[in-house]
């Protein structure tokens, strides 16, 4: 059975701890061969960590890399995203890692016979990022169960926001929710930073998506840090053993102040790091068959 990684919805518990040890495995050493496979990274929306952190990954796994470049490829001539795939996989290879601005975009390769690895699409999932985030909280904390997150920012435009409340709840963490009310999505209840910010083991930031959607309000960048970011005078507030994360990349000045990027709470870059390690681990799932 080919193994897709389309959302997490669609993994077990179970499942997902496996990818987290087995990329805790591979940090600590543990390495595979993969020489005699072919992998195309199809980005039809612009990406740096995701799509050089699995290029990287599959340096490490001595894949074969085909990196598309959408500009100067056959899409100017009409070629839809469907006929890209396919030829791809006439081609010969042996997976997809492919990132889409449309949700669920996967849904129109059904025909394609080879794993696909979903780096992200539209507003709805972004399996990798959620593993990644995952496992840096259980490298600092050893388990899920009981944890208190916050979620903070442009939850609506957030596939990263999107795919961790769901699997975060599942492995049994308290997820709050923050934000400017023009970010809210129906169902969930919104708290205010300064009200959460004490009380959870870690703050996760969302950038402010200004591509995803007009400019939804009229304030100013730095009104915007004040009320809904998090400044150096808020991270003084947070517990002592709380962590800092966000997705990346980062409006400075927005969401987050220029001295909290790098500031002893934040794991920001640390994420960025086990993104390597976790899409080694989904690269190896999809592409050896056990
Ligand atoms: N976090 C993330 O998905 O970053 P990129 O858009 O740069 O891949």
């Amino acid at each position: 059975m080919k193994k897709d990684l389309l959302a997490l919805r669609n993994l077990s518990v179970d499942e997902i701890m496996e990818i987290l040890l087995e990329a805790e495995k591979i940090e600590e050493g543990k390495t595979y061969d993969l020489s005699n496979k072919i992998v195309a990274s199809l980005f039809f929306e612009t990406s740096t960590r995701t799509q050089y952190s699995f290029l990287t990954a599959m340096a490490k796994l001595k894949i074969k890399e085909l990196n598309f470049n959408p500009v100067g490829s056959s899409l100017s001539k009409g070629e839809s995203f469907y006929d890209t795939v396919k030829t791809f996989e006439s081609l010969g290879v042996d997976a997809f890692v492919i990132r889409h601005s449309e949700d669920e975009y996967y849904k129109q390769l059904k025909n394609i016979k080879v794993p696909i690895i979903n780096g992200g699409d539209g507003s709805k999932d972004h399996p990798t990022q959620s593993l990644l985030d995952l496992y840096t909280i259980y490298q600092e904390f050893k388990n899920f169960q009981g944890l208190k997150i916050a979620i903070v920012g442009d939850i609506k435009h957030s596939r990263v926001a999107h795919t961790n409340i769901e699997v975060m709840k599942r492995l049994g963490m308290e997820v709050k929710l923050s934000g400017p009310k023009e970010f809210w999505e129906e169902g969930y209840d919104f708290l205010a930073l300064e009200e959460v910010l004490p009380k959870v083991d870690i703050v996760m930031l969302l950038r402010v998506q200004n591509e995803r959607h007009q400019s939804l309000f009229k304030l100013s960048n730095a009104e915007y840090l004040e009320k809904y970011g998090l400044t150096m005078a808020k991270v003084n507030i947070m517990k002592k053993n709380a962590i800092i994360m966000h997705p990346a990349p980062f409006n400075r000045g927005v969401e987050i102040a220029d001295d909290v990027v790098e500031c002893p709470k934040s794991r920001i870059f640390k994420q960025m790091a086990n993104g390597v390690f976790i899409r080694q681990a989904v690269l190896k799932r999809s592409l050896i068959n056990e």
